[in-house]
């Protein structure tokens, strides 16, 4: 019995050069790496970030070197903002093939001093926003034959970090999340997985340490506990995100994966 791929023209097989992706929070930080490095990997790419002047930023620079890359505004948190930048891919590009979800927002309060404003607006973009992204754009990825979603975790969706309930909380849920998309859009050829990044050289975690009285210590003290004494970059997350979109993926769905130098191999 011969098993064969049957890979279609979208991110699980076909040529690059057709293919377009979707970032949410593609105007900072890891959302800026990896539609640069999608857009490096030819293809074309909407920088979609509730940050209108950023997006339009990294879109300029982006088209400055030469690549295919669109910026849209949107609040992931807002279905019809949401529903308005799919049709508007569609319109203009006829296809969709990845969904990157990399729009998350923090707050840094212990669960007696969150306040339920805080509470909800971390739940709404971490969570909610993925799974609006999700309902309109897996539809037409599936309608290309299949394609990419990939969910932006952290290690503290199976860590507990203090300061951080609502934002541990999403991150968890988020991990789930992607499990029940990927089972229920497996027959489609629709993969979602999560990339679980622990602390990295930009984006949040840089905004957090540079809030604290002495920055250069947190960032060593997180350093130091690291398996591999570093931070993890934004090229090493965005390669894994490229990794994820492309044909050499094509039967990985439904994981979380780690990119925390060993840290998740210390736990049971
Ligand atoms: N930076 C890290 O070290 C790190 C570590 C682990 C996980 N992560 C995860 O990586 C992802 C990217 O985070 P980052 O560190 O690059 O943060 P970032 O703050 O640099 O980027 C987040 C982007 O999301 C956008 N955004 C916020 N609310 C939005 C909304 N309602 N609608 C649309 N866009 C919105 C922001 O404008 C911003 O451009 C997040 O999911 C984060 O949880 C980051």
């Amino acid at each position: 019995m011969t098993i064969r791929a049957d890979l279609g023209s979208g991110a699980n097989g076909g040529s690059s050069a057709s293919r377009v992706a979707i970032v949410t929070g593609g105007a900072s930080g890891l959302g800026e790496a990896i539609a640069g490095r999608l857009a490096r990997d030819q293809w074309t790419v909407l920088v979609a970030d509730i940050n209108e002047r950023l997006a339009q930023q990294v879109a300029d620079n982006l088209r400055a070197a030469g690549r295919a890359v669109e910026p849209m505004t949107v609040d992931v948190t807002d279905e019809g903002e949401v529903a308005a930048m799919v049709d508007a891919t569609m319109e203009h590009h006829g296809r969709i093939d990845a969904l990157v979800c990399s729009a998350a927002v923090e707050a840094r309060a212990s669960i007696v001093d969150c306040t339920d404003d805080d509470w909800q607006h971390i739940l709404d973009v971490n969570v909610k926003g993925p799974f609006l992204c999700m309902k309109h754009a897996v539809p037409h990825i599936a309608a290309t034959g299949g394609g990419a979603v990939v969910l932006m975790g952290s290690v503290l969706g199976a860590l507990g970090a203090p300061g951080y309930p609502a934002y541990c909380a999403s991150k968890g849920a988020l991990n789930n999340l992607a499990k029940q998309a990927a089972i229920e859009h497996a027959a489609d050829g629709v993969r979602v997985n999560v990339v679980s990044p622990s602390a990295t050289d930009t984006g949040l975690f840089m905004q957090m340490a540079a809030r604290a009285p002495e920055p250069d210590k947190v960032i060593e003290m997180v350093t130091r506990s690291s398996p591999m004494r570093r931070l993890g970059t934004a090229g090493e997350v965005a390669a894994t995100v490229a990794f994820l979109c492309s044909p050499g993926a094509a039967y990985i769905s439904g994981a979380i994966i780690p990119l925390d130098g060993a840290m998740a191999a210390r736990r049971p």
